[in-house]
């Protein structure tokens, strides 16, 4: 067992916080849909790296939202299938900044997030669908030339950078000079674990870089009784 699942736990932990707040019946539907998510993802990527895992559910969420929303056929009812939403319209679902807030609402302080549809300069994006993206998800669009991949890079970690307030200052370092569209998202955001930890009861602890290297890092600390589960599909 690697601690990357101490840091799934909390994931978890932190969107069922969420949904216990919600005011819409539809909002905590769509919020247990999401935790689900997390949790699918989290066993799909972590049964196949033996490095510690970090995520970011809520900006993926995002951006194949974004897509879902021009989606149609095979391609619209595997990303439904995918994000955990079968059975739901997409052109019903929240983008942002409705979803955001309602985030925000609970855990979620400082949110700053952005959405982009990136088309390469030879690739026709309908303008229906970028209005879309403006107006539901508060995104933009940008043609790029991707065949100059240093200079796409940096207009892309400039673009995250004016997104987050500098808070995200690499979001790309290299492309592939044959990209036709990048879906980028970026976003931060400050929270607060409930319930919170005590910091005088944080110690040095080993934590496991990977598989060869441990560090001593100041790790929180809280006892108390808690509800377990077993996630046989789980391999970590
Ligand atoms: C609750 O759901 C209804 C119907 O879907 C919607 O019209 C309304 O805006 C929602 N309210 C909130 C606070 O999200
Ligand atoms: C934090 O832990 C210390 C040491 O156990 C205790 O004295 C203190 O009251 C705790 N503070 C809170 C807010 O629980």
């Amino acid at each position: 067992m690697t601690p990357s699942v101490p840091l799934a736990l909390v994931g978890l932990l932190l969107l069922s916080l969420v949904s216990s707040q919600t005011i819409n019946y539809s909002v905590e539907d769509l919020t247990n849909r999401n935790a689900d998510f997390a949790a699918q993802l989290y066993r799909s990527v972590s049964s196949r790296t033996d490095d510690n895992v970090f995520l970011s559910v809520f900006t993926l969420s995002t951006a194949l939202s974004a897509l879902l929303c021009t989606a149609n056929g095979p391609t619209q009812d595997q990303l439904l299938q995918g994000l955990g939403l079968t059975g739901l319209d997409p052109q019903t679902l929240p983008g942002t900044p409705e979803g955001s807030a309602v985030l925000q609402g609970s855990i979620v302080m400082n949110l700053q997030q952005g959405v982009a549809i990136l088309p390469s300069s030879s690739f026709q994006v309908s303008s229906t669908y970028l209005d879309l993206v403006q107006t539901k998800f508060g995104g933009n669009a940008q043609s790029l030339a991707y065949t100059s991949p240093q200079e796409t890079v940096d207009t892309i970690n400039r673009w995250a950078q004016d997104q987050t307030g500098d808070r995200i200052q690499e979001l790309v370092t290299n492309l592939d000079s044959q990209t036709q569209l990048l879906l980028a998202t970026a976003a931060s955001y400050q929270t607060r674990f409930s319930p919170s930890f005590n910091s005088s009861l944080t110690q040095d602890e080993r934590f496991y870089v990977d598989r060869y290297h441990v560090v001593m890092v100041p790790m929180m600390f809280r006892a108390d009784k808690y509800f377990l589960a077993y996630d046989r599909l789980l391999k970590k």
